[in-house]
């Protein structure tokens, strides 16, 4: 008899996400997986609400036809601009055969915000971001709820999804966007002695960032952080476990060319993949 297969499914705009399934993966390696990279029509960052809300609900429909019945948002600005009305509104209007109410979609901002505080001495912190992620102050409230007395200052770096989407990530051209970004930052408060990479595309700048930024800087990337929350949720709702197949698995699927996809993901995942094409 087939196997039924209800992976969880990790959405992304593009390849950034591949950072944190990596993450997943090597943390809770028995589940079955299917990541979704909308690389057609990325970047997000740069997009209205609704227009990333409306592109984020396709692919988690996309993913739930696929049989997810856990879906995790590996995006900020998914995450920021689509993830609540998404829980609030689509979810419990599904059509009947989706069983909605039954399905979960979870971010990467919550998470993140609740450990945060945990990592500063001093008591700021600073956020590299979207634009996207930036305006909607998703970390200025969510953080203000864990870590009230935590300072936040937030630097939006439009440049650098696309220095790292076109591969060029270690050229010299990304030194400069890097440091003008760290230092803008840091002129807005010289205490910040964490960092948090809070766009799933920067752990790949994160040499030049570590570079940039003041000796002895904490600097975070989110896959860790993802992947003990989504390891201490899974504990927590045995109900929703039950309903994750645990097979190994894992499929690739972009809204672009295969091709490009497997030829790029290699350095986002660690691993050489093969992925599908979706036409949405
Ligand atoms: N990877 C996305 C994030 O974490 C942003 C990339 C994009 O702009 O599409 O915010």
């Amino acid at each position: 008899m087939a196997k039924k297969v209800q992976p969880i499914g990790v959405f992304d705009s593009g390849y950034g996400g591949l950072t944190v399934l990596r993450e997943i993966v090597w943390k809770l390696p028995q589940y079955d997986y299917v990541y979704l990279g909308d690389n057609a029509r990325t970047p997000y960052g740069t997009r209205s609400f609704d227009t990333v809300y409306h592109y984020t609900l396709e692919c988690v429909q996309h993913l739930f036809s696929r049989g997810c019945r856990l879906v995790i948002l590996a995006c900020n600005t998914a995450s920021a601009k689509a993830l609540r009305n998404i829980q609030q509104l689509d979810l419990p209007t599904l059509a009947p055969g989706l069983d909605g109410p039954s399905r979960r979609v979870l971010g990467v901002i919550r998470p993140t915000t609740e450990v945060i505080g945990k990592y500063s001495k001093t008591g700021s912190v600073g956020i590299l971001a979207t634009r996207g992620t930036v305006t909607s102050e998703s970390y200025v409230v969510e953080i203000e709820k864990f870590f009230p007395e935590l300072a936040v200052y937030q630097e939006a770096c439009p440049m650098w999804v696309p220095l790292v989407e076109n591969g060029e990530y270690a050229s010299s051209g990304a030194d400069y966007f890097v440091r003008q970004h760290i230092n803008r930052l840091m002129d807005q408060c010289a205490e910040i002695d964490t960092l948090l990479l809070a766009c799933t595309h920067y752990p790949l700048l994160i040499d030049k960032i570590r570079q940039a930024a003041p000796p002895n800087m904490t600097i975070l990337s989110q896959g860790h952080i993802i992947a003990d929350s989504l390891a201490d949720y899974l504990e927590r709702h045995p109900e929703i476990d039950a309903q994750c197949s645990k097979h190994g698995q894992r499929a690739f699927l972009t809204t672009d060319s295969a091709e490009d996809f497997d030829r790029q993901a290699t350095v986002f995942y660690g691993e050489p993949i093969q992925s599908a094409h979706l036409a949405l």
